[in-house]
């Protein structure tokens, strides 16, 4: 299994990366880290267990589902960490336009019955996470020093300040022990979207994103031969078109399979619904009428690229059929009247040295067989 700490900021998009982590075997998750980000960190905590308790509704309608979610309520539960409330330098932003006030497209007001009291959030919190009264930062350096060097994954689906905060502190030990860093985050050669130049989780603290992957020394950085970034250049291409989402329910719900007791709805797809409510309007005024998948793109590629002690400081990553990791050189512009938190990408055409972050290319083929695919799902069979 691959031990994987996940820094997140929930968020429709990271709610469903963390179910995709909970759904996948080949992950154990270690611990949350959450984060200041699309809302307060407050907010963004009381997220994961609204998640949790739907994951838990779902398991006790359908107990068959249990099987679905192998990394719900294992033996070692995670632990929960909380993160930093803003970024180390500048104003914090949240990205509230998008995700709600509450993080979750405003569920918390349109679908009271996903909220949890007090009561349930204290039991769930005992029966699902590992309590700890220790600092993000202490958390993650614990779990970097008690495991197998350059074992654990670190997955970033937020603003960048937590893992820049530990990297102050003990950036030699990350330096050392950590396996691979995939992060979401950065626009290389496509707008922004938190900005016209700018992706959120860089423009949110493009101090941090600054000294993690462009540091004046490469040794202040992150080890970035192990670092994967999955910039919107690619993340942007993933989707769920939400006609889709309403086909695939619509036809859950004509299958055999039992409703939920507590709505008359599967509670997974009855908590997803919700969240998809006001993020489908937004998208649209977006112009677009899907949900782009970035953090889940993130976990993903956590998934397809396990560390390998034996990779050499020389190696790229081992990348599986269709994927294709490049180089790219690139600054981050941290106070910019109108480019703060730009990626700016040196398109020049010289040698490249190597101490730059990898990020995977678009033009993946994985990628456009998925599409492919959906593109056979969306159009009918003509005779
Ligand atoms: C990223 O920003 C956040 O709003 C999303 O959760 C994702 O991590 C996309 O730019
Ligand atoms: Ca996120």
């Amino acid at each position: 299994k691959i031990p994987v700490i996940i820094d997140t900021d929930p968020g429709v998009d990271d709610v469903l990366a963390i179910l995709l982590a909970l759904a996948s075997p080949e992950l154990e998750i270690l611990a949350y880290v959450v984060s200041f980000g699309n809302t307060d960190v407050n907010a963004v905590c009381e997220n994961i267990y609204r998640l949790y308790q739907a994951v838990g509704h779902q398991i006790a309608s359908c107990p068959e589902d249990k099987a679905r979610f192998p990394n719900y309520a294992p033996d070692v539960p995670p632990i929960l960490a909380l993160g930093p409330s803003g970024p180390l330098q500048g104003n914090r932003h949240l990205a509230r336009y998008f995700h709600g006030r509450d993080g979750l497209g405003n569920v918390s007001e349109s679908h009271p019955d996903l909220n949890v009291s007090f009561e349930d959030k204290y039991d769930a919190f005992r029966a699902n996470f590992t309590t700890t009264s220790k600092s993000a930062v202490q958390v993650v350096l614990e779990l970097l020093q008690s495991r197998e060097e350059r074992s654990i994954t670190y997955i970033a689906l937020g603003p960048l300040t937590g893992l820049a905060l530990l990297m102050r502190q003990h950036r030699e030990v990350v330096r050392k022990r950590i396996g691979k860093v995939v992060i979401m985050g950065g626009a290389l050669d496509v707008p922004g979207n938190a900005t016209p130049v700018a992706e959120f989780n860089i423009f949110a603290d493009a101090y941090a994103a600054k000294e993690l992957l462009c540091p004046d020394s490469p040794a202040d950085g992150l080890p970035l031969e192990r670092v994967i970034l999955l910039p919107l250049d690619i993340t942007n291409l993933h989707e769920i078109p939400f006609p889709f989402y309403v086909e695939r329910v619509d036809s859950t719900f004509e299958s055999t399979r039992k409703p939920s007791i507590a709505s008359n709805k599967q509670p997974l797809i009855h908590f997803s619904s919700a969240v998809f409510e006001r993020t489908r309007e937004v998208m649209i005024t977006f112009g677009k009428d899907a949900l782009e998948l970035h953090d889940i793109a993130a976990v993903w590629c956590a998934l397809e690229h396990p560390p390998d002690p034996a990779d050499t400081e020389d190696d790229l990553p081992c990348m599986s059929p269709g994927w294709v990791a490049v180089r790219r050189k690139f600054d981050i512009e941290r106070a910019g009247e109108f480019t703060a938190g730009m990626l700016i990408v040196d398109r020049r055409i010289r040698a490249q040295p190597e101490q730059h972050p990898h990020t995977v290319d678009p033009m993946d083929s994985n990628l456009l067989s998925a599409q492919a695919e959906i593109d056979d799902l969306e159009t009918p069979d003509s005779d």
